[in-house]
């Protein structure tokens, strides 16, 4: 029996993070919610692709994520996994997909495997989701944790604040850091976390520490896209750089084809069909 083999050789899956981590370099990974933004976030090279449920923020405009439902991944998942060829593609699973039993967060992440085409899952919480990682790793389903800032918690949590900057709560994260990788999570994304504390985490740990608002120590880092584009509205929180603003480049060219329809000067014949010589003189036209 022959292996089928589609992927291109430098595919990022497991091994590849591993490796990154042994031999010390640094990766990068970044969210996308559709096709195109997916091909351009690929074809740059990015490591990692998050299908993440920022989608509720960035994309649909819910002002947090716990809208965000399974079906919503699975559909932009699926756009994005058609956009990808070498990253690795993690589905964010959104809240409530993996609160109710374990038996259910299986299939919801089977869901997102089987049908989205996702090759690892994300899910929030520190010792809480222990025995619920254990489980997921156990079906063979790649997870990366994550700690910190957990926004699917932003009600207990009351806002999006640093997490861990005491010496308990800094000292809980570590153990969580720990006992999710003792649970066969890959990677464990550090939201919102002092950058001594991912440091910290870092050292310990032997899978990848994958970082946002947590300092540079982190293993790889993360963005959500259409903040590193500007491509968003409102104050951006202090972690973000932002390289470009797509949003104003978007506003000009749609301010320039607008002014030139008003003038007449768009669509130009070029930008147009005509008819033949022969038929405008049959339909007795100049
Ligand atoms: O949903 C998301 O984009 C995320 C990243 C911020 C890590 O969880």
């Amino acid at each position: 029996m022959a292996y089928l083999q589609p992927d291109k050789p430098e595919k990022v899956y497991l091994p590849a993070i591993r490796t990154a981590k042994e031999s010390g370099k640094k990766l990068v990974c970044l969210t996308a919610y559709d096709y195109p933004t997916a091909r351009i976030v690929d074809e740059a090279g990015v490591d990692m692709i998050l299908v993440g449920d920022s989608i509720g923020n960035v994309i649909h405009g819910y002002g947090n994520t716990i809208p965000v439902t399974l079906d919503e991944i699975i559909t932009a998942l699926i756009a994005v996994k058609r956009g990808t060829e070498r990253a690795m593609v993690i589905a964010d699973m959104p809240y409530g997909t993996y609160h109710v039993s374990e038996d259910e967060s299986v299939r919801n992440a089977l869901r997102l495997m089987k049908y989205g085409g996702a090759e690892a899952v994300k899910l929030e919480g520190g010792r809480n989701r222990v025995k619920l990682v254990r489980r997921l790793v156990d079906e063979e389903i790649p997870v990366i944790a994550h700690i910190g800032l957990t926004p699917q918690s932003v009600y207990k949590l009351g806002g999006y604040r640093v997490q861990g900057r005491t010496a308990e709560a800094a000292k809980r994260l570590i153990e969580d850091a720990k006992l999710l990788e003792e649970a066969g999570a890959f990677a464990i994304v550090l939201e919102l976390v002092p950058r001594e504390v991912a440091e910290i985490i870092t050292k310990d740990l032997e899978i990848s520490t994958i970082g946002i608002g947590a300092g540079a120590e982190c293993d790889i880092q993360v963005l959500v896209l259409h903040d590193l584009v500007g491509m968003t509205f409102g104050r951006q929180p202090r972690f973000v750089r932002q390289y470009s603003s797509v949003r104003d480049v978007m506003t000009a060219a749609i301010q320039n084809w607008s002014n030139d329809v008003k003038n007449g000067v768009y669509p130009n014949e070029k930008e147009s069909y005509g008819l033949t010589e022969e038929t405008k003189k049959e339909l007795e036209i100049s």
